[in-house]
Formats: structure tokens, sequence, C-alpha cells
């Protein structure tokens, strides 16, 4: 069987086909200039990533996603992928304008099928749950342009590398590489952090029942306090070398910005995995959560608003996992007996001032291997 179907069947494909053509065409048009995060979102909707979405939205499916959690014609979406500027200026609806980055490079060009406001009040509550502008989502929609430019996208192939961080970024690429494995089940993993053992547990126990693994980091926009992309992938590198049966594996880049929206978020990534031909999706504890604006399991527990077989991508949930020390393993509540006195647990805070000391954390929670990558990073700050 081949890898999952796209959402909406057809993986959409906008790499435009005569660059030169695209390139001669831009000296004449006005420009949008894209921040870096909406880069990363341009090159996805290039490649496929957001099928069905072969462009920024629109207001109704703007206020569709927002409001319902799916397009306007009900395929379910969760997050509004969106193009701000600060105003109309040269820009009109049935015109075209050129895509660029802040240093000016052409990226590709947009058909304008329509300008409309922000509605950031909705927006922040209905994808964030939060008008905290200290939430990092809630900020960059506030510091983006409130001016929304809908319409279909045609991206420059130099836009695309051949490979991110040195990674499988495509989703055609991850759906060959799934066929030619011959998986019938693939279960993807998010993540923006260095894997621990945490993570190592969920993985393996869905290694167990899955045909094969797609480690899946996002490489794009995250937080300035988060662990940069390349130290990521050393990581993932050295630990999949080591430690994982490298035929049952695919690790590829996700070039999307995190957006920390929780539950919202977590319906997006399993989205997005279909895309890339994933039919099992991992959702954790606080899965792309950030401070405490989302409840443990909330991101599980949208998922069950969707009717099922909706998705087209099953969730795989997991509870908190952690070492307890009365079973001798990774356990999670729902199969230790012990209390919370067993369970080694150490803080993020904490592990970051253990490895800028060049101080080992356990060895049960992060493996001395990549100790080692995350030491020599901290040593460079
Ligand atoms: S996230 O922002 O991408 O969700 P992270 O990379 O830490 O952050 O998590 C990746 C996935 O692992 C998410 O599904 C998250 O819920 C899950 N996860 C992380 N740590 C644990 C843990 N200790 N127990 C259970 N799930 C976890």
């Amino acid at each position: 069987m081949p890898a999952n179907t796209p959402v909406g069947g057809t993986l959409i494909n906008r790499v435009a086909n005569n660059p030169a053509k695209l390139r001669a065409e831009a000296e004449r048009l006005p420009a949008i200039t894209l921040p870096a995060a909406e880069v990363w979102d341009l090159k996805l909707l290039a490649i496929g990533g957001y099928s069905p979405l072969n462009g920024f939205v629109n207001e109704h499916d703007y206020a569709s996603i927002i409001a319902r959690g799916a397009l306007t014609d009900g395929t379910p979406w969760t997050v509004p992928i969106t193009l701000g500027v600060p105003g109309a200026g040269k820009l009109a609806a049935g015109s075209r304008a050129a895509l660029k980055d802040e240093q000016g490079n052409l990226l590709g060009a947009i058909t304008i099928q329509q300008l409309y406001p922000r509605r950031f009040e909705d927006e922040a509550k209905g994808v964030f749950k939060t008008l905290d502008e200290a939430h990092p989502g809630v900020a960059r929609i506030r510091a983006a342009g409130q001016t929304l430019v809908a319409g279909e996208v045609d991206v420059l192939p130099d836009t695309l590398p051949a490979a991110e961080q040195g990674l499988i970024y495509k989703p055609a690429e991850v759906r060959a590489e799934i066929d030619k494995r011959g998986w019938k089940s693939v279960v993807a993993f998010q993540t923006r952090n260095p894997i621990h053992r945490a993570h190592e547990y969920l993985l393996r126990t869905a290694l167990e029942t899955a045909d094969g693994l797609l480690i899946h980091p996002l490489v794009g926009e995250t937080k300035s306090d988060d662990i940069p992309a390349d130290v990521r992938t050393a990581c993932y590198r050295t630990l999949i070398d080591k430690y994982f049966p490298k035929e049952r594996v695919i690790l590829a880049a996700l070039p999307a910005p995190m957006r920390y929206a929780g539950p919202k978020e977590a319906i997006h990534h399993a989205l997005v995995r279909r895309n890339y031909g994933a039919t099992h999706f991992i959702v954790g504890r606080d899965h792309a959560g950030v401070g405490n604006y989302y409840g443990t399991y909330d991101a599980q527990q949208i998922f069950e608003t969707y009717a099922p077989g909706a998705l087209g991508i099953v969730n795989l949930n997991f509870e908190h996992s952690f070492w307890c020390n009365g079973v001798g393993g990774y356990a999670t509540s729902k199969t230790s007996p012990f209390g919370k006195e067993q369970q080694l647990t150490i803080s993020g805070t904490k592990l970051r001032e253990l490895l800028a000391k060049g101080e080992y954390p356990p060895a049960e929670i992060v493996r001395p291997e990549l100790a080692e990558i995350l030491m020599a990073y901290y040593k460079t700050l």
C-alpha cells in the first residue's frame, strides 16, 4: 500500500515551471516582503505540505478555520496560513505581486484574490486561546501586517534548496521513500527539541505496532530559547545511527515555523504529516504548548471533536512519560503503580544549567552522546 493520501486527495505543487518568465514578470510587479516565518509557510505551500491550500487563505476560509477548525468546504484545517502587509498600497485584487524575503531575494509571486483585514482578536482567541501578547504565536500575528493578502502562489525553484539541514524535506520525497520501503502504516513524530529518553520511549512504543517511523523535526522559525535546528539535527542523527533500526526510520525535516498553538497546532501538525504520507501521529503531553496556556492533554482531546476518520490520520496519544525507579525503566501513570517519589524528573531550566556547566544530566534522561552535542552548543552561547 502506498503512502497515505494527502488532505483533499491531491498533493499541491506550486513550484513555478517557467522561472525565467516569472523573474522577468516580477520586475514590473509591486513587491511584498515576507518575514522569515512566512517564508517558511511559502515553501510549504509550494511543495504541498499544506495541501489542499495552494496559497494564502481568503477571508471565508480564514473565518471558517478560526471559528470551526475547517475550511469553508468542510475540510479540517485549524491554522490559517496568512500573508500580512502593513496596508494595501499598490496591491489590488485581480493583480499579481512579487514575493521577496527581507534580504530582497525574489521568492515567487502571488495572484491576489483578495485583501482583507486581519481579525486579530478572533484569530488570537480562536487559534491560540489567548490574547496575551507574551504568547510567542500571538506576538507574531500582532507584529505581522494587519492587512491580509489572499491568493495562489507560484514559487521559484531556487527558493527550495535540495535539502534542509542536510535532510529531505519535500512531501513527494518522503512519500517516495515510504513507498520504496513498502510500509503500510507510518507513524510520524513532531518535535522541536532534541530527542530525550522520554521521547524515545514514545518512539519505540509506536514502532512496536507501526511498520515505520517518520522522525519529523520542525526546522523553521522557533523561539530564540529553543535549540537551533542544526544542533538538534546532529542529535537526531547520532541517536538514530546508534540506537534505532535504520531500516525502520525515516529522518526528514519539516520546514515550518512553530506557532505554539497547542491543540490547534496538534491537528495542524497531524494534517501536515498526512501530506507527508503518514497514517499515524504521536501526540504526547502538552503538544506544541508553551508556558501554561493549555491543559496537559488538550492537544489529545481536540482530536475527539472531529468525526471518526475525518482527519484521515490517526492520533497515537501518550501520557506524560518518565523514568520510574520502581519500574526500572520508562513508564507513565497508566503503566506504573509507583508514586511520584519514584519518578526521575528534571526541569528544562535545570537541564540547561547542567549542560551549560558541562555537567552530564542523568543518563536516564539524556543520553551522554547527545549531552555532549548539547554541551558544545551551550559553550558557544
Ligand atoms: S513540541 O512543541 O514539538 O510538541 P517536543 O519536541 O518537546 O515539543 O515534543 C514532541 C512530542 O513529544 C509532542 O507530541 C509532545 O507532546 C511529546 N512529549 C514530549 N515530552 C513528553 C513526555 N515526557 N511524555 C509524553 N510525551 C512527551
